[in-house]
């Protein structure tokens, strides 16, 4: 059989056999509804309730502070929805990079309530410029800023405590979409004056359909998805046990020795790089490279444009190694990728995005590599 090799982690991370093993017993013979009153739902409740625990630890937030949602889509959409609808927020300062979960629920909030959206200037290299921040910040609107944690294409990290100091200054909400970075740096909602934050499971080898909302303890909104009490009443509908149980599994394993996840992880993507260059000097990168502001699990590559790297993405499939695409529109598509677009000079290449997890290996990292050789050294 032929080897594959994943290489798309920020698209979505296998599920851990760990995580599984603990999720088992809850698609198997824990079933009860949460809900109900008997030992069935005593049971299951119990289970939900130590899981929320443990993850608002290891975040050092307070359960209560807690919403199960189905991922990182409806917990980008409530925070959002709900700053509107509970929080008397008129304007909504974001980034043109921002995940679609933000980016088309800011403009179909625009759209049905009104709302203003206004865009904050972005560098060369697809950092947010804190300057215009403040300046747009100065009209005095009440105002929710959303600015991901990290960027899911380019990897570009963000200082969120310098945007929350920002944002308490003059008196704005913040909403970080968090999904690509739970799980994979240490956080302190203690020590951050954050509102809002988004989890996804299935970004650190958890279950898909299951994340969380953080909604800070003061910040109180209401439900986005009405029905039942569930979730202390902020979210109806019956829970989705084993996804909790998966992601609270997923969270143990993701924070037990993050710091060196961290380490190994760098090291591949500067391995990486490095080897890159050898092979094509005129290979650039999209986004940021440097380590401390930049996501250790993406490289956003950028391969001067050829009759064989136009195919590289394609090529490197039938190899079996699976990574993501995203070009601004280069090849005469009518849509391309919204992040690519934003930055300067991505037209006269192909962008190739590689993203590696904990269980990525050197070896798949030198298979690719070799592969990527042979793909650009080909005569034609
Ligand atoms: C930055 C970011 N936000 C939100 C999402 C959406 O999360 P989910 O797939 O859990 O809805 C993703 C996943 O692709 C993401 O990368």
């Amino acid at each position: 059989m032929m080897k594959t090799i994943y290489l798309d982690n920020a698209a979505t991370t296998p599920l851990d056999p760990l995580v599984l093993d603990a999720m088992l017993p809850f698609l198997k013979t824990d079933f009860g509804n949460p809900s109900s009153t008997h030992s069935y739902g005593r049971k299951t409740k119990n289970a939900i309730e130590i899981n929320r625990k443990k993850i608002a630890d290891h975040i050092n937030a307070e359960p209560s502070e807690i919403v199960f949602t189905s991922g990182g889509t409806e917990a980008d959409n409530m925070a959002l929805r709900c700053a509107v609808a509970d929080l008397g927020v008129k304007r909504i300062i974001t980034s043109c990079i921002e995940h679609h979960a933000v980016g088309h629920t800011a403009m179909c909030l625009k759209e049905s309530c009104n709302i203003q959206v206004d865009f904050v200037n972005l560098d060369s290299k697809g950092h947010v410029d804190l300057n215009h921040l403040n300046e747009l910040l100065k009209k005095d609107i009440p105002t929710i800023v959303s600015l991901m944690h990290a960027n899911n294409e380019i990897g570009n990290l963000i200082d969120l405590k310098q945007v929350s100091v920002i944002c308490r200054k003059y008196g704005a909400y913040f909403h970080s979409d968090t999904v690509q970075t739970l799980g994979h740096y240490p956080f302190d909602l203690k020590d951050l004056d954050i509102d809002f934050i988004t989890c996804a499971a299935h970004k650190f080898h958890g279950p898909k359909g299951v994340g969380f909302l953080y909604i800070k303890r003061n910040t109180k909104i209401n439900q986005l998805i009405t029905g039942g009490s569930q979730e202390r009443k902020q979210r109806g509908g019956t829970e989705n046990l084993y996804g909790i149980i998966g992601l609270g599994k997923a969270m143990d394993l993701a924070y037990l020795d993050v710091n060196q996840h961290q380490k190994h992880v760098q090291g591949l993507k500067s391995y990486m790089i490095e080897e890159l260059l050898k092979i094509d000097p005129a290979i650039t990168f999209n986004g940021d490279i440097d380590p401390s502001k930049s996501l250790y699990t993406v490289l956003n590559v950028c391969f001067p444009i050829s009759e064989q790297t136009s195919m590289m993405l394609f090529s490197l499939d039938i190899s079996g190694i699976a990574a993501s695409g995203g070009s601004a529109c280069s090849s005469g598509a009518t849509t391309g990728s919204h992040v690519l677009a934003a930055l300067p000079k991505t037209e006269n290449c192909q962008s190739i995005r590689f993203s590696f997890s904990r269980h990525t290996t050197k070896e798949e990292i030198d298979f690719t590599l070799e592969k990527i050789k042979e793909l650009t050294t080909v005569s034609v």
